[in-house]
């Protein structure tokens, strides 16, 4: 096992009617001038917001509500509301809803608290982030696990680059997550949640040190697929199911606060090839991780076939001796699963129009700092290797 730190503060309130709470926690944790932020209005719609904002109310916070954040959240939306929060004298953010809503809440606390340094130069680490406003989530959406990561993500339009960022301060000090506000969810988006959550997991079991002496850690990381597909089986038929819906949203949580990958060496390949598809065509995050996953495997099998032999046999169940023959096997169990949710698995599915080399070539680009870097660690990917795997979706 490697050495490792974990730091998860976040203090979670998990269950039916949580978020009646949100006053008493935001008071807990010292806010006083709290900005919410919000997505597109399906919290309005549902009655969440007003829910919240009453209950600030009675708490005699004081607060100003500021929508509009859509999915795969840009830098200058982030950038109006941190000049908002500024003018508002915000000691809090609050972010109502789902991953995009909570990431520009991280991307607004940060800003806020740091007025006078450039908030992209923040962002890219090029100066160091050192103080940060607290930020509570009222969670809508299982999928990202940003309501405990240490991650948040934006998109800068003009230069088509999704980019995140891990520091502690993006844990949230408190998180409520209450299965039912997720009810009124697009069947869609729950699809692209169970993708989202498999892929935190699986994007940390599949990396440079796999196999080696890290059994706890690997025991988690695929109870936490198993229960995540099985769940996963029974809400997309019925979104509505307490029990299912309960698993998915404890596991979007576990899958991405770091637990799944202790003690290992990060690797978020898919991650990183799925990043530019969203940032060119605004693909939803977890279909352009549906899109990637199985022409990655399909690439990086080889470098560790025991590996991908132990997922199938432990996570899928494949009663296979042969190393070679189970990992494929797991591999194609994975890509069906997908299928079987309706999620794309290939560009045309995610209509991302046909590419020509040039544009593979600037897709390719974001993962690998323009050539510079190599992506991953199970296999350390070159930006001609990232372009292979491209064109392996490309159709
Ligand atoms: O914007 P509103 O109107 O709220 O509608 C949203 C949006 O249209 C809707 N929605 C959310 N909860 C709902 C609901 N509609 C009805 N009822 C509800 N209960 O769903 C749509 C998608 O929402 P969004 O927040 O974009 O989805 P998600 O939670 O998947 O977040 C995706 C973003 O998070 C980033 C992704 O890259 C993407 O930008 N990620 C963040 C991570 C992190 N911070 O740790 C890790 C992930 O790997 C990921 O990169
Ligand atoms: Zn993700």
């Amino acid at each position: 096992m490697l050495a490792f730190e974990q730091y998860t503060p976040t203090k979670v309130v998990f269950g039916k009617d949580t978020e009646l709470q949100t006053g008493k926690l935001v008071k807990e944790f010292g806010g006083t001038r709290v900005f919410v932020v919000y997505g597109g209005g399906s919290v309005v719609r549902s009655g969440l917001l007003d829910r919240v904002m009453k209950q600030l109310e009675e708490e005699g916070i004081a607060c100003m509500a500021s929508g509009g954040v859509k999915p795969n959240p840009t830098l200058a939306k982030a950038k109006e509301m941190i000049k908002e929060a500024i003018e508002f004298g915000a000691d809090f953010v609050l972010a109502v809803g789902g991953g995009s809503a909570i990431d520009t809440g991280k991307a607004v606390a940060h800003g806020t608290a740091n007025p006078d340094k450039d908030f992209w130069d923040l962002w890219l680490k090029k100066i160091p982030l050192t103080k940060s406003l607290p930020i509570g989530c009222v969670l809508t959406l299982s999928a990202t696990g940003t309501e405990m990561s240490d991650s948040a993500v934006l998109t800068n339009e003009e230069t088509h680059y999704k980019k995140g960022i891990s520091t502690p301060f993006n844990r949230p000090a408190f998180s409520i997550m209450n299965p039912e506000l997720t009810y009124t969810l697009p069947d869609y988006q729950v699809r692209c949640g169970i993708v989202d959550i498999m892929m935190h997991t699986l994007d940390r079991y599949f990396c440079g040190k796999a196999g080696i002496g890290n059994e706890l850690t690997d025991q988690i990381a695929e109870s936490v697929l198993r229960t995540t597909i099985a769940a996963g089986k029974v809400a997309a038929k019925n979104k509505c199911d307490y029990d299912a819906m309960s698993e998915l949203m404890w596991c979007g949580s576990i899958s991405h606060n770091g637990l799944t990958g202790l003690g290992g060496i990060r690797d978020f390949s898919v991650h990183g090839l799925g990043h530019p598809l969203s940032a060119w065509f605004d693909t939803a995050h977890g279909a352009s991780l549906s899109v990637m996953w199985g022409w990655f495997a399909e690439y990086v099998w080889q470098e560790n076939p025991s590996r991908f032999a132990r997922y199938a046999r432990n996570v899928w169940g494949i009663d296979e001796a042969d190393d070679e023959k189970a990992a494929l096997a797991g591999i194609k169990a994975t890509v069906d699963y997908f299928k079987e949710l309706d999620m794309p698995t290939c560009f045309t599915e995610a209509n991302i129009p046909v590419q020509d080399e040039e544009m593979l070539g600037k897709l390719a680009d974001n993962p690998t700092a323009k050539g510079t870097a190599t992506l991953g660690s199970f296999k350390k990917l070159t930006k001609d290797e990232v372009i292979e795997i491209y064109k392996m979706a490309n159709h």
